[in-house]
């Protein structure tokens, strides 16, 4: 058995169940996990749909340019095909996006321009604007707009929803997935709800985004947009893409809360996945108390974690972001994973040792706070929900 090239090898990605980290949510949960595609994130799905697409229209033709105006993820997807291809890559990028990615780009081949991530999307500067312009000034090139192309979301009607479907066979009740371009979730989401209309469609949408807003009132607002640290999460423009019709909630959550989650998945899940990942399963924390234990929830983890090194994962940057409680000196010397030792000192006897040492130990007492602060946020939500209800508001 073997592959006539990587792109074969795109798709058909594994549903995982998350044990440790779901304890306190009353339903199954599953994760759909892109990062095992071979350029680590859902994007080599569509990237591969709409080149092949382009072609057959005729729109892309041998020895042509691409060019695409991409948060990182589907650069590399695009890179990745146009290197099997043969076409040239030519990508703009915000200045947001993490040096990590902007390597990982280059490695395939491709051609990076940096644009400023605070401009207006009209504006001339901003990557949308660039990446026009590039397609218009190159002869033979072919801008794929993975916003308002709709192959985009076509790619995932096609593949990612038919394999949610035969992994839970036909079960799935609940499907949590991030928008950005909205494609994988109104694709996945279109196929499921054409097995089943009764599926829930939760999107999740970072606060700084004009998504949620938009679902809820069916206007743009420019004042729901600010700056916000999640990479391909949220938009500040209504991407053609995105169908709001499918969407049953949509639920905002705080970059803080989608970094430590992230890290928690790597920790208790030993899955390296990205941040937007975290935001994802946030999102299924945030609905846990409507999930029953009948429930399936499949949750999609966009890409993988090697991209984040340099964030997320790295102590110095949590610290930086004032979400780690440690000097970024001791931060950098290994001691910051999470918060330090330091504060739990006085909780331990001083001749603690073997099982002892063990109850007492910064992980075990960290462990020990999860859960409990898992618990109590369910609970907590719940009885707010309960005293709304009954107040009649
Ligand atoms: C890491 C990450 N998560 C989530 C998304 C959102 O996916 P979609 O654009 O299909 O809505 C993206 C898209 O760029 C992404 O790169």
């Amino acid at each position: 058995m073997h592959y006539e090239n990587v792109l074969a090898t795109i798709g058909n990605t594994p549903l995982i169940r998350m044990n440790r980290i779901a304890q306190e949510i009353p339903a199954k949960v599953f994760a759909k996990v892109e990062s095992y595609n071979p350029g680590q994130s859902a994007k080599d799905r569509i990237a591969l749909f709409m080149i092949e697409e382009a072609e057959r229209a005729g729109k892309l033709k041998p020895g042509g340019t691409i060019v695409e105006a991409t948060s990182g993820n589907t650069g590399f997807s695009i890179a990745m095909v146009s290197s099997i291809k043969g076409y040239r890559c030519i990508l703009t990028l915000t200045s947001k996006a993490s040096p990590e990615k902007i390597s990982l780009l280059k490695s395939m081949g491709a051609q990076v321009v940096i644009c400023p991530v605070d401009v207006e999307p009209a504006d001339p500067r901003s990557y949308y604007s660039a990446a026009e312009r590039i397609a218009h000034e190159t002869p033979n090139s072919f801008y794929l707009a993975q916003n308002f192309n709709l192959d985009n979301a076509e790619a995932h009607y096609r593949t990612t929803g038919p394999e949610i479907w035969k992994q839970t066979r036909g079960k799935i009740t609940h499907f949590v997935c991030c928008a950005g371009t909205g494609g994988t979730l109104s694709g996945t989401a279109r196929y499921l709800k054409e097995k089943n209309p009764d599926v829930k469609i939760i999107g999740v949408d970072a606060y700084g985004s004009v998504l949620k807003k938009f679902w809820e009132t069916h206007e743009y607002d420019p004042n729901e947009i600010k700056p916000y640290k999640v990479e391909g999460l949220g938009k500040n423009i209504i991407p053609h893409n995105m169908n709001f019709e499918l969407v049953d909630d949509f639920v905002k959550v705080t970059d803080k809360d989608s970094a430590f989650q992230t890290r928690d998945l790597a920790k208790y899940e030993g899955l390296m996945v990205g941040y937007s990942s975290g935001s994802a399963m946030q999102a299924v924390f945030e609905i846990a108390d409507e999930l029953s234990k009948d429930d399936v929830v499949v949750v999609l983890f966009s890409d993988h974690g090697s991209r984040y090194l340099g964030k997320i994962f790295n102590d110095e940057w949590m610290v930086e972001q004032g979400w780690l409680e440690c000097e970024p000196a001791e931060a950098a010397a290994g001691m910051g994973s999470t918060p330090p030792v330091k504060h739990f000192e006085h909780y331990a006897p001083a001749e603690a040792t073997g099982s002892a040492a063990y109850f007492y130990s910064y992980e075990a007492m960290r462990d020990r706070y999860i859960k409990y602060y898992r618990t109590y946020r369910l609970k907590y939500k719940k009885y707010i929900r309960l005293t709304r209800q009954t107040l009649g508001l």
